[in-house]
């Protein structure tokens, strides 16, 4: 049971695993990619009902480009069709939709459905839905890091005022963007026991949980799992009991 008094306020999500569940089946792995976004949805609901106020799901890294081109323009189809069937229930449901990550570069048509997407979400008060695209922990603080440089040359911003709260502002998760606090839990399916570049500065006192299975097969009751394996840790942030 959960204690509804210690939910995260957010919960931060490597969706691992949809190529081996493919390759297990015998099926291709845009198959499992496409298991992976029906999953993905059934969490983006269950954390809304369990209110949740930041999920996080990195649903493209930076490093993922070096896939096949087929696999890559598949991934970015999947996002397609998810905004075209669910983007009227995000509204029904108050969902704001906000993406870390230069979104920019991808293919045209998500752009424009994640464009549609952030617009039409933007006024919405319930969960917040952060999918990181095109995204990498190295490359958000190295251009966090460019952006106080850039300041400080034109004059706006002194050395001495380059705090944590600074750099933690200019991160996609920052003020400027998604303005979401640093994740209470990390969940990596598939056994996998990295971070592999997500989240690297808002990770500092994050509790990482590892189910074993692979993300097509995470349930809303794995999901519900992982929070209490974090409700039942104790967190000390560097201090003492
Ligand atoms: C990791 O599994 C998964 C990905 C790199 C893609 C995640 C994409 C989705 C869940 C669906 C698309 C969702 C959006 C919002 C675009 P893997 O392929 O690395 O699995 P493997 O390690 O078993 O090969």
């Amino acid at each position: 049971m959960l204690n509804k008094e210690r939910m995260p306020e957010h919960v931060a999500v490597i969706m691992d695993g949809n190529g081996r569940w493919a390759k297990e089946k015998g099926v291709p792995r845009l198959v499992g990619h496409n298991a992976g976004m029906q999953a993905m949805k059934k969490i983006v609901d269950h954390s809304d009902k369990l209110g949740i106020k930041h999920l996080t799901v990195y649903a493209f890294s930076t490093e993922n480009w070096k896939r096949s081109m087929e696999e890559v323009s598949g991934i970015f189809k999947l996002l397609v069709k998810w905004v075209a069937s669910d983007l009227k229930g995000l509204i029904d449901n108050n969902v704001r939709v906000k993406v870390l990550g230069d979104y920019t570069v991808l293919p045209e048509d998500a752009v424009k459905s994640l464009e549609k997407t952030l617009e039409a979400t933007k006024d919405n008060t319930g969960l917040q839905f952060n999918i990181a695209l095109n995204y990498g922990g190295r490359d958000e603080i190295t251009r966090a890091v460019k952006s106080l440089a850039k300041k400080v040359k034109d004059g706006a911003l002194e050395p001495e005022d380059i705090t944590e709260d600074a750099i933690s502002a200019e991160l996609f998760t920052g003020v400027y963007n998604a303005d979401a606090p640093d994740p209470e839990l990390i969940i990596r399916t598939s056994g996998e026991l990295r971070l592999s570049n997500f989240l690297l500065w808002q990770s500092a006192y994050s509790e990482l949980v590892f189910p074993e299975v692979y993300w097509p097969d995470f349930t809303p009751e794995e999901f519900e799992k992982a929070i209490a394996d974090y409700q039942s840790r104790e967190r000390r942030f560097g201090g003492r009991k």
